[in-house]
């Protein structure tokens, strides 16, 4: 496996969906880890979100002394796409996160409110989006896992029920 895949291409449809590289995202989500604000638990993590152009947003968990306002690196990935105004444009994301002081070397799947805001990504995105996880400290698609945002939500609650 090199780390490129067709996500959803659709032959003879409308242009086929191009390929993410995979292991290059991953790098780019251990990249904005690097940019953390995480002074409180020392959890660091890092997302990014590939776009169809092969341009990637970045985003990194930013803490706050009031601990309940701080935001996962998913979400401030997903806002920082809207406020590009390329959200629709999205492909897959990748998220990396581990303690930076005792590393356990596990791959991070979203918490339960990024995995409701991924839902909405999609729908703005108008595709499935794939969810790539990797140890922090591994390198390239080293012990890296993909989902569907439908196997991390099942049976969401999304626009389509209002
Ligand atoms: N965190 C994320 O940024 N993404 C996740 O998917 C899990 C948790 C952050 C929130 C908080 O800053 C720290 O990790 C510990 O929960």
């Amino acid at each position: 496996m090199d780390g490129r895949e067709a996500s959803g291409e659709r032959r003879g449809m409308t242009a086929a969906v191009p390929a993410v590289d995979v292991a290059a995202l991953l790098e780019e989500a251990r990249t904005a880890r690097g940019h953390a604000y995480a002074p409180y638990s020392g959890f660091t993590v890092g997302a990014a979100i590939a776009l169809d152009d092969g341009t990637v947003v970045r985003g990194a968990n930013v803490e706050n002394a009031s601990y309940g306002l701080s935001l996962c690196a998913e979400a401030v990935a997903l806002a920082s796409a809207h406020a590009s105004g390329v959200m629709g444009r999205a492909l897959a994301l990748a998220v990396v996160g581990d303690s930076a002081s005792a590393p356990s070397g596990v791959a991070v799947t979203p918490c339960g409110r990024c995995r409701q805001m991924l839902v909405e990504a999609e729908h703005v995105a108008g595709r499935a989006l794939a969810i790539h996880s990797a140890p922090a400290s591994a390198s390239g698609l080293e012990g890296a896992v993909r989902h569907a945002v439908a196997d991390l939500l099942p049976h969401a609650f999304g626009p389509g029920n209002l």
